[in-house]
């Protein structure tokens, strides 16, 4: 029983996680080409990635309004986001602790105190002290095994 759960949370976070993916896929695709019918564009991807087909007769792309609102071929960044929070969460919260002062107070400093003032990119650096990547992400959405995980 507990086994069938484990399975039909890891399928759910799975489809949950291509679902992120066929929408980057479909933002990126219509923001490159001059026009294109959109829900065929969406239908082609929810079955080549997700091999399931979109229910006939909807066209979700004229409710998606993250393909005009400012995103802009930008939707992707949902899930990138993820790579870079959890990239933080094991390499400082998790190796020092949740509860860890210094950790808090450096956060506090490089990332929430600098806001838009420094790049994105520099302030992830300094906190990580060293060049982001992936192995957090995957380990959390049950890819890799923590032993696969390199958090230094
Ligand atoms: C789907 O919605 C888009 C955006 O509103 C529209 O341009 C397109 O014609 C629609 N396609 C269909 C098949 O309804």
């Amino acid at each position: 029983m507990l086994r069938a759960s484990a399975n039909v949370l890891s399928f759910s976070l799975g489809l949950m996680n291509l679902r992120q993916v066929v929408l980057s896929r479909v933002d990126q695709y219509l923001h490159s080409c001059p026009s294109a019918d959109t829900a065929e564009v969406f239908a082609q991807h929810c079955q080549d990635i997700l091999g399931v087909p979109a229910t006939t007769g909807t066209n979700m792309t004229a409710s998606f309004s993250h393909l005009a609102g400012g995103y802009d071929g930008q939707y992707y960044s949902y899930l990138w986001s993820e790579v870079y929070s959890m990239d933080i969460f094991f390499s400082r919260f998790k190796k020092e602790g949740i509860m860890n002062p210094k950790v808090g107070k450096e956060y506090r400093r490089v990332i929430l105190e600098a806001g838009g003032s420094v790049d994105g990119m520099d302030m992830l650096k300094s906190f990580l002290r060293r060049e982001p990547h992936q192995d957090a992400f995957f380990q959390c959405k049950g890819l890799t095994t923590a032993q696969e995980t390199k958090t230094a």
